[in-house]
């Protein structure tokens, strides 16, 4: 049994990625920031047969990260996938012209430093068990800077820059690394955009094991 450790795990697109390989017979360990609800959603996946525990970290603290990863795979068994997708902070997104170094040290420890964190801590594992898949998940800034959103158009910038090169560097290890981009925001309901249809379509980029950047939708300009 594997795992799939999912780094940002909320009520919404983490809990709908942890049923969906869940159900594919994955534990899923949901790290975030507050116990109570990762435990929480731990718990509920728990009654419909998932295997789920909740892990305590920020992002934006390397150690943390790194002692819930490791604590991930000491109570649930080596990590096969790490999809890393914690919801950015209203504060990542200001104008360009009110954005200094200052407002970009949070998106920058949040995108690329938490994510750089969190590959580091996992790909000797997926390298010992000869497969693994990495999960990117962004919004369209991405790839569509946005002038009101900066921090989070520069740092998803450079974290999809990341990924990009891991994607080249891993593949002969077997371990696929891939991005998925959202643009606008995930609906429930929506016939692409709802958390369990994202949460197929990333199920579809671990098992087809094509390219770096995929769309959830039509990008929006
Ligand atoms: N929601 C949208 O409309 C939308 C649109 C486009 C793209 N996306 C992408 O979709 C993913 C999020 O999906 P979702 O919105 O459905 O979220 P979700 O899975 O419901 O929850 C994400 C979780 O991220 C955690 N988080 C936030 N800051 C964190 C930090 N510093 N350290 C650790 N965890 C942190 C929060 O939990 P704690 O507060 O407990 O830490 C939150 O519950 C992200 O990759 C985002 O870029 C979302």
């Amino acid at each position: 049994m594997t795992t799939i450790a999912i780094i940002g795990a909320g009520p919404g697109l983490g809990t709908a990625v942890a049923r969906r390989f869940g159900r594919e017979g994955f534990e899923a360990a949901l790290i975030a920031r507050d116990r109570e609800r990762t435990e929480g959603l731990a718990t509920a996946l728990g009654r419909e047969g998932i295997t789920a525990r909740g892990f305590t970290a920020d992002v934006r603290d390397p150690e943390a990260l790194a002692t819930a990863l490791d604590a991930a795979v000491a109570t649930l068994g080596p990590i096969e996938v790490l999809q890393y997708s914690p919801v950015p902070h209203r504060d990542f997104m200001l104008p360009v012209l009110e954005t200094g170094p200052g407002e970009l040290t949070g998106p920058i420890e949040f995108s690329v430093y938490g994510s750089v964190t969190a590959v580091r801590q996992v790909v000797p594992g997926m390298q010992a068990l000869g497969r693994g898949t990495i999960l990117f998940v962004n919004g369209g800034t991405a790839v569509v800077p946005h002038p009101e959103r900066a921090g989070t158009s520069i740092a998803f910038a450079a974290q999809s820059a990341y990924g990009h090169l891991l994607h080249n560097t891993l593949a002969p290890d077997g371990i696929h690394v891939t991005q998925l981009v959202i643009p606008g925001a995930i609906v429930p309901g929506h016939p692409r955009k709802d958390p369990a249809v994202l949460a197929d379509t990333l199920w579809t980029l671990h098992t087809d094991r094509h390219g770096f950047r995929h769309f959830a939708d039509n990008l929006e300009t």
